[in-house]
């Protein structure tokens, strides 16, 4: 509430934030005091494998600037960069070797500084990830910490004895195999990895640490970011006496025992640091998004602060553990996230998860659930994070071949687990070779679908996923319900069609999502919210042709359709 009196203080007096740079963050929040990112669709771009400018088969930042037209058109606001850093790319850029510093594969800072600015020019922002809890072993940080007992940036990570000779010092496993330790002959003391051994965690109790990446913050704030999309913050502390974690019966994906990490993930102290970091994000205007991955409603909550003074936007990714067309199982996540309290921030798929596309498609309606999916995420209540290509469809291209696989883990885990590399291909840009992305070969290969699912063609189809998503997102950005409306479930008992209504002030937005393969009818009794009128004016449907209206008493819904309309009272 204080936030939001403050917020619309500053709106009144005129006030536009301006950083050190000279690049203005544009206006904080409207005359309600909602925020920016609140009215905002963010997406991510995997710059590796969006657009190549120079040929040489990596994407790069001069690419993703190339299609800045693209984003704006599509209805963009926000865009969150996957690192761009220098790196040794062990984990294709989640191992950062320089925190202030663009790596030459995807261009130079002044490349950068063209992207903030050719992205303020259409009305986007910029919104980096911060990898905040391990750096790569090449970081100047570690290769001193690692070169004597006594350096000065030893306790910058966190070193300990073992428990005997090739005794690692607890029971601790890293979530992309083995033990969370390593030894380090040199100095006889193995060092602390919660990922790959070459990203080693930073000692987030050492308050040197706690500076310096706070002053990374401030470094990119002044050069015009946006904001932040926290990496990994789960597990940024680790229990000080390091207690063994509780074992489960049964193995992992790895075949090791199954842990639950009870003395290295979600520590308490997490949140004083998160708050912290918010303090200096509030002094520039700028959003902080975490990856979350919280098990239950409870930890989610906590991550928006008690007085939401932490996240603004907590990734919610229960609601990406729905895996099939369930009304019920969506209906139970949206509730659980709405009783938050919080703003809720919905994602269908990233860098790490299978697309949407191959996870809810039923091989013969995958365009039509894919807009399904747009129709669910996209008029919620709350801020939805696309992932680069669920617009047109993209699917993952999983590699066929063990030693195909690029993604560390996907080798580890080959064949149960292929790794990360099939959500990762090339963005499908039209239907030339490597699909429009680059002139030379690309990286990961292009998914075999790229004939059909690409932007030029989709451009040129009325009934494309891409179409129906920039009618969408058009008309989420001018509806007032859709972007402010309170969420009310509506036939919460329905099996296949998912309904509810966005309310605002006098607007009322019906959205109906059809979530089976058989044509439905159903009935809407709105009076007890005051809504009298028996049709409603529809504003989209995945119809070929929109009825302009629709009876509440009997609508008649297609396979898998799209129906959104607005009630008048
Ligand atoms: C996050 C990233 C993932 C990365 C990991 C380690 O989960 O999204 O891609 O591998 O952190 O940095
Ligand atoms: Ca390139």
């Amino acid at each position: 509430m204080f936030r939001k009196l403050i917020a619309s203080v500053l709106l009144v007096i005129g006030f536009c934030f301006t950083s050190a740079g000279g690049h203005a963050q544009g206006q904080v929040a409207d005359a309600e005091g909602r925020q920016w990112w609140q009215h905002a669709v963010f997406y991510e771009i995997y710059p590796r494998s969006f657009a190549d400018s120079n040929n040489d088969g990596i994407g790069d930042l001069n690419g993703v600037t190339s299609k800045l037209d693209y984003l704006r058109d599509l209805g963009v606001d926000a865009i969150w960069l996957t690192p761009c850093y220098p790196s040794p790319q062990v984990d294709f850029g989640y191992d950062v070797s320089d925190y202030e510093n663009i790596d030459p594969m995807y261009g130079t800072l002044r490349d950068f500084d063209r992207l903030v600015s050719e992205s303020r020019k259409r009305g986007i922002r910029i919104i980096m990830d911060f990898v905040i809890n391990h750096t790569s072993d090449q970081h100047k940080w570690f290769l001193d910490s690692k070169s004597s007992r006594n350096s000065a940036y030893r306790d910058w990570y966190i070193w300990r004895d073992g428990k005997g000779p090739g005794r690692p010092p607890n029971n601790w496993l890293a979530s992309f195999g083995g033990s969370a330790w390593k030894f380090d002959p040199q100095t006889g003391q193995y060092y602390y990895h919660f990922f790959y051994p070459e990203q080693p965690d930073l000692n987030w109790r050492n308050p040197a640490v706690k500076k310096a990446m706070f002053d990374v913050t401030r470094y990119w704030y002044k050069r015009g970011v946006a904001g932040f999309r926290l990496d990994a913050v789960d597990t940024l502390f680790e229990d000080p006496d390091l207690h063994d974690n509780p074992i489960r019966p049964g193995t992992n994906w790895q075949g090791l025992p199954d842990m639950i990490n009870k003395y290295n993930d979600k520590l308490p102290e997490v949140h004083e640091v998160l708050k912290e970091l918010r303090k200096v994000a509030d002094e520039h205007g700028a959003v902080l998004i975490g990856e979350t991955w919280t098990g239950d409603i409870e930890e989610l909550k906590k991550y928006y602060g008690e007085h939401g003074e932490e996240l603004e936007m907590p990734m919610d990714f229960m609601f990406t553990t729905v895996n099939k067309l369930s009304p019920s199982e969506f209906r139970r996540q949206i509730a659980k996230v709405e009783s938050s309290g919080g703003w809720p921030v919905y994602v269908l798929s990233n860098h790490d998860i299978t697309r949407s596309y191959n996870r809810y498609g039923d091989g013969q309606h995958n365009d039509a659930i894919a807009k399904l999916m747009a129709g669910l995420y996209l008029t919620l209540r709350g801020t939805p994070i696309m992932y680069y290509g669920e617009e047109i469809g993209m699917e993952n291209n999983n590699p066929k071949r063990k030693e195909d696989v690029k993604d560390p883990i996907g080798r580890l885990g080959w064949p149960m687990f292929k790794g990360r590399d099939g959500e990762r291909t090339p963005m499908q840009w039209n239907d030339e070779p490597n699909a429009g992305f680059s002139r030379a070969t690309s990286w990961l290969p292009v998914s075999p679908a790229y004939p059909t699912h690409n932007v030029a063609r989709e451009l040129q189809d009325p009934g494309s996923v891409l179409q129906f998503y920039k009618h969408l997102l058009a008309l989420r950005h001018q509806n007032g319900a859709l972007l402010d409306g309170e969420y009310v479930p509506l036939n919460e008992n329905d099996p296949n069609v998912l309904s509810y209504l966005r309310r605002y002030k006098s607007e009322a937005v019906l959205v109906v999502l059809n979530m089976s393969a058989a044509p439905h009818k159903v009935r809407f009794d709105l009076s007890s919210q005051n809504l009298s009128s028996a049709t409603a004016r529809t504003l989209l449907t995945t119809r070929r042709i929109q009825p302009q209206e629709a009876s509440l008493r009997e609508l008649s819904l297609e396979p898998f359709e799209v129906y959104i309309a607005e009630i008048s009272k």
